[in-house]
C-alpha cells in the first residue's frame, strides 16, 4: 500500500506543480498542502468506521483512491485550527482532527488541474451567483424568489445584507393564502435547502464545533462555497466514496440537475438521434476510459463527449463553458466574450471570507472560451468532426445560430411591451400574480430555453413543440393582455383602476 501511495502521489504532485500558481492565492490551500499529521493512519479510522459506516467503507474500498493508498486520512484529517475542523470528534491527535465538510481545497492537494478548470467554468458560479445580494440585481431577485415568494420568509430581518423590508416589497399581503410561513426564518431556510441549493450549492455553514448546519448541508449542489475557500462539490458528478471517472462520464451524472421544464437537457438528449443511438447500442459504449474512439468506446456522443472530453485532439477539460459560443440560459442570448468565470476565484482568493460584492459575486455570465466565441464553436465543431463531415457540421450550426436569432427577436417584442406597461404602472406590484409577467417569465426562462437548447442539441420536439411553438403562443397572449390594459387605461385614466378591475386571467403553464 505504501509503495502505490508514493507512486500515485508523485503523478498527482507533478500535476499540482504545473498549475499551483493561482490556487496558492488561498492561504488555507497552502496550509493544507503542507500539513503532515503525526501518528494517524487509515487503519485507525477503519477500526470504528468499518462497522459504523459499512456503505461508505465499501464504496471507498472499490475506489481507485483505495488502490492508490488515498484513504480517510488524506481527505478528512486537518489541522486543529483549520476552518472546517470538527472539534468534538471522539478520536484526535495532538495537531490534528477530522473535517466533516470536505471542500475542493482538499481535492486540489492532488488534483490542481481539475480544480483550476472547474473554477474557470460557469459551474463555479452556481452556488454564489444567486445568493449575491448587494450590488447584484439579478442575484437579489433570485434570492427573493427562493426565500420570499416560495418559502415566504416574511419578516426576516435580512438576507445577505438586503433588509427584510426591502426583500418583502411587492409581495401580496391581502390574504392568508400568501403567507405560508411568516414568523420563522429557520423554516424558510430549511425549505430552501430542499430546492435550489441541491442543484446550485450554497454557502456551507458550520457551528463552532465544525458541525454543518441543516440549512446548508448535506448538499451535492454544483458549487457550494466552504469556510476554507473551497468551491464546488466535486461529488456532484463523482459520487462519494467511489469518486469514479467512469460514473461521471455517463449522461446520468448530468441529468439529475439538467432536466425539467426550464433546462430539459436530459430530455433533449434522449429525444435526439444521439440519444436514440445511446439507448439502443449500449454495447459500443465503454465509459471506463476517457478515450473517444468511434465504435470502440462510443457510437455517438453523450453529454461529457461534447462538453468535456479529450476527443479528436481536444484537451479533456472540467470547464464545461469552454466549447459554448452563446449564452442560452439568459433572458436574451449573447455571445460568450468574457473569458473565464470569476465568481469561484473571487471566493477561493478570499480564503473563505463572506463579503457580499467581493467574495460572493454574481460572476461572469459571458464566461466561455478565453479565445472568444468563435474559438468555442471551432472546438465544438471539432467534436462533431470525429464522426461527421464539413458540410454537415457547417449547415447544422447555421441552423443553431438562426434559432438563437429568432428567439432574440421574440424576446425583443416581449421586452418592448414590458417596458411600456411598466412605464405606465400597468404591472402589478406582486409580479407573480400578474398574468403578463408570468408569460414574460415563461417565454424566456422555460420555453425560450427549450427552444434554443433543443435546437442546439438536435431535439426537434424541444426546438418546436416545447419551444418556439410555445414562445409564439406566449407572445400572442401577452399582446392581448397588453392591448387590453392599454385600452382600459384610456377608459379609466388610472393604472391602479385598470389592475383592480381586471378579470382573472389564468395563465396556462406551458410544460
Ligand atoms: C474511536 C472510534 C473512532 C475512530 C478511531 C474514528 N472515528 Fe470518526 N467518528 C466516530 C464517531 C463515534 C463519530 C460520530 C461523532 C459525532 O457525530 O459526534 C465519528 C464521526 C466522524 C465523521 C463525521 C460523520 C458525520 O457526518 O457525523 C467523520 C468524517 C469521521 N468520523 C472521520 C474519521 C476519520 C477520518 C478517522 C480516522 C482519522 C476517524 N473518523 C476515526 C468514531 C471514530
Ligand atoms: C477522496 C477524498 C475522500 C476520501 C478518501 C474519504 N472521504 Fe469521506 N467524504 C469526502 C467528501 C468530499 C465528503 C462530502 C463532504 C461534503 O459534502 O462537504 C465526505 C463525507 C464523509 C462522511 C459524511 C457523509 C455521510 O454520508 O454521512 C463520512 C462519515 C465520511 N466521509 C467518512 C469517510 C471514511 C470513514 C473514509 C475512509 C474509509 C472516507 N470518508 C474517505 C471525501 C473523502
Ligand atoms: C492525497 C491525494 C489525493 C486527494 C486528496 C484526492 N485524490 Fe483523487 N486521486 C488521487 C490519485 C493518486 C488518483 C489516481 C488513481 C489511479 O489513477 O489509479 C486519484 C483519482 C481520482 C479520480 C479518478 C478516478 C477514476 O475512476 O479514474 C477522481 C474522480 C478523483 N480522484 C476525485 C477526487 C476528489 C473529488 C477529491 C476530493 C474530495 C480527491 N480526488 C482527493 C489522489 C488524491
Ligand atoms: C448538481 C447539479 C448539476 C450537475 C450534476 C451538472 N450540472 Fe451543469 N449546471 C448546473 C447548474 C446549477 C448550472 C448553472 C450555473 C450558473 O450559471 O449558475 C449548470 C450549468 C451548466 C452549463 C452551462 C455553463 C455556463 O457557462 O453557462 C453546462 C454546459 C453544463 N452545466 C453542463 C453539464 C454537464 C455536461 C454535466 C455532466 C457531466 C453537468 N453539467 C452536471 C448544475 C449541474
Ligand atoms: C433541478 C436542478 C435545479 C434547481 C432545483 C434549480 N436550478 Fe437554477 N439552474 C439549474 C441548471 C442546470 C441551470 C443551467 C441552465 C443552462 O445552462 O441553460 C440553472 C440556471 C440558473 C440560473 C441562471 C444562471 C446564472 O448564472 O444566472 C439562475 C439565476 C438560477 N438557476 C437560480 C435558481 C434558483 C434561485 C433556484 C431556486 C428557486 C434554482 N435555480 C433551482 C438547475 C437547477
Ligand atoms: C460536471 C461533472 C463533473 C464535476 C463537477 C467534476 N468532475 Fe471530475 N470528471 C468528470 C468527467 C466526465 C471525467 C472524465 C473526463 C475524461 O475522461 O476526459 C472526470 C474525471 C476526473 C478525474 C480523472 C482525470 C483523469 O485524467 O483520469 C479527476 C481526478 C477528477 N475528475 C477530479 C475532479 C475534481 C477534483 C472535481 C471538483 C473540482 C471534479 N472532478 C468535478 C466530471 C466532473
Ligand atoms: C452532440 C453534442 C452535444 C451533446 C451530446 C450534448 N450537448 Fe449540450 N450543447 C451542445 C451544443 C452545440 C450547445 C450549444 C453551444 C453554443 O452555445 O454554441 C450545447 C448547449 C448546452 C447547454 C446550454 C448552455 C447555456 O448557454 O445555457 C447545456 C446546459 C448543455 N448543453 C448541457 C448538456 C447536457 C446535460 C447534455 C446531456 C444530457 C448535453 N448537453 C449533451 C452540444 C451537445
Ligand atoms: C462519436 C461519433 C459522433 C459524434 C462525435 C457526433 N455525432 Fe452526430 N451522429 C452520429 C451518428 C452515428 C449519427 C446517426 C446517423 C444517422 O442518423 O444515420 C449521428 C446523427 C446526428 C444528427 C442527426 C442525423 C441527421 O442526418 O440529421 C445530427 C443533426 C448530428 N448527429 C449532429 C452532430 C453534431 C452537431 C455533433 C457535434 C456537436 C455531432 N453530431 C457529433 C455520431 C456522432
Amino acid at each position: 500500500m505504501k509503495k502505490t501511495l508514493t507512486a500515485g502521489l508523485s503523478v498527482a504532485a507533478i500535476a499540482s506543480a504545473a498549475f499551483a500558481g493561482n490556487l496558492d492565492s488561498n492561504p488555507n490551500y497552502v496550509k493544507l498542502k503542507n500539513f503532515h499529521p503525526k501518528g494517524v493512519s487509515n487503519s485507525q479510522c477503519l477500526m470504528c468506521h468499518k462497522t459504523m459506516d459499512p456503505g461508505i467503507v465499501a464504496d471507498w474500498e472499490h475506489s481507485k483512491h483505495a488502490k492508490a493508498g488515498v484513504g480517510c486520512v488524506q481527505c478528512h484529517v486537518v489541522p486543529k485550527d483549520y476552518p472546517t475542523a470538527f472539534k468534538t470528534h471522539p478520536y484526535q491527535g495532538a495537531n490534528w482532527t477530522v473535517q466533516i465538510a470536505v471542500s475542493s481545497v482538499t481535492c486540489a492537494k492532488c488534483h490542481a488541474k481539475e480544480v483550476k478548470e472547474f473554477l474557470n467554468s460557469g459551474h463555479a458560479r452556481a452556488g454564489v451567483q444567486w445568493l449575491a445580494g448587494n450590488g447584484s440585481k439579478h442575484g437579489y431577485l433570485m434570492s427573493k424568489l427562493a426565500y420570499n415568494y416560495e418559502s415566504l420568509k416574511g419578516n426576516n430581518p435580512s438576507l445577505n445584507g438586503v433588509s427584510g423590508a426591502k426583500m418583502d416589497k411587492g409581495i401580496r399581503t391581502d390574504g392568508s393564502v400568501y403567507n405560508a410561513e411568516q414568523k420563522t426564518p429557520r423554516i424558510a431556510n430549511l425549505n430552501v435547502a430542499n430546492t435550489c441549493i441541491q442543484c446550485h450549492g450554497t454557502t456551507i455553514k458550520l457551528n463552532k464545533n465544525g458541525v454543518p448546519d441543516a440549512t446548508t448541508w448535506p448538499n451535492d449542489g454544483m458549487a457550494s462555497v466552504y469556510p476554507d475557500g473551497g468551491v464546488s462539490s466535486c461529488t456532484a458528478c463523482h459520487s462519494r466514496h467511489t469518486f469514479s471517472a467512469a460514473e461521471a462520464r455517463q449522461p446520468a451524472a448530468c441529468e439529475n440537475c439538467h432536466l425539467g421544464p426550464d433546462h430539459p437537457d436530459k430530455e433533449i438528449f434522449e429525444s435526439s438521434v444521439h440519444g436514440h443511438i445511446f439507448e439502443t447500442n449500449q454495447q459500443y459504449y465503454n465509459f471506463s476510459t476517457g478515450k473517444q474512439i468511434p465504435d470502440k468506446t462510443l457510437r455517438a456522443p453523450t453529454c461529457f463527449t461534447c462538453h468535456m472530453s479529450g476527443i479528436n485532439g481536444l484537451h479533456a477539460t472540467h470547464n464545461v463553458s469552454l466549447r459554448l459560443k452563446w449564452n442560452l440560459w439568459a433572458p436574451k442570448s449573447f455571445l460568450r466574450t468574457g473569458g473565464h468565470e470569476t465568481a469561484g476565484w473571487a471566493f477561493w482568493n478570499g480564503g473563505g471570507k463572506i463579503i457580499n460584492g467581493k467574495t460572493i459575486t454574481r460572476g461572469n455570465a459571458k464566461a466561455g472560451n478565453p479565445n472568444g466565441p468563435e474559438a468555442a464553436r471551432a472546438q465544438m465543431e471539432k467534436v462533431c468532426a470525429t464522426c461527421h463531415e464539413v458540410t454537415f457540421i457547417k449547415n447544422y450550426f447555421q441552423r443553431v445560430d438562426a434559432a438563437v436569432n429568432v428567439y432574440n427577436q421574440y424576446r425583443a417584442f416581449a421586452n418592448k411591451m414590458m417596458k411600456n406597461l411598466k412605464a405606465k404602472g400597468l404591472i402589478r406590484a406582486d409580479v407573480w400574480s400578474d398574468p403578463f409577467f408570468k408569460l414574460y417569465y415563461y417565454l424566456w426562462h422555460h420555453e425560450g430555453r427549450r427552444f434554443r437548447q433543443g435546437a442546439a442539441m438536435g431535439s426537434p420536439d424541444y426546438a418546436h413543440w416545447h419551444g418556439v411553438f410555445e414562445v409564439m403562443q406566449d407572445i400572442r397572449e401577452m399582446n392581448d393582455i397588453y392591448n387590453y390594459r392599454m385600452r382600459m387605461l384610456k377608459k379609466y385614466g388610472s393604472a391602479k383602476k385598470v389592475l383592480e378591475n381586471e378579470p382573472p386571467m389564468p395563465v396556462v403553464t406551458h410544460e
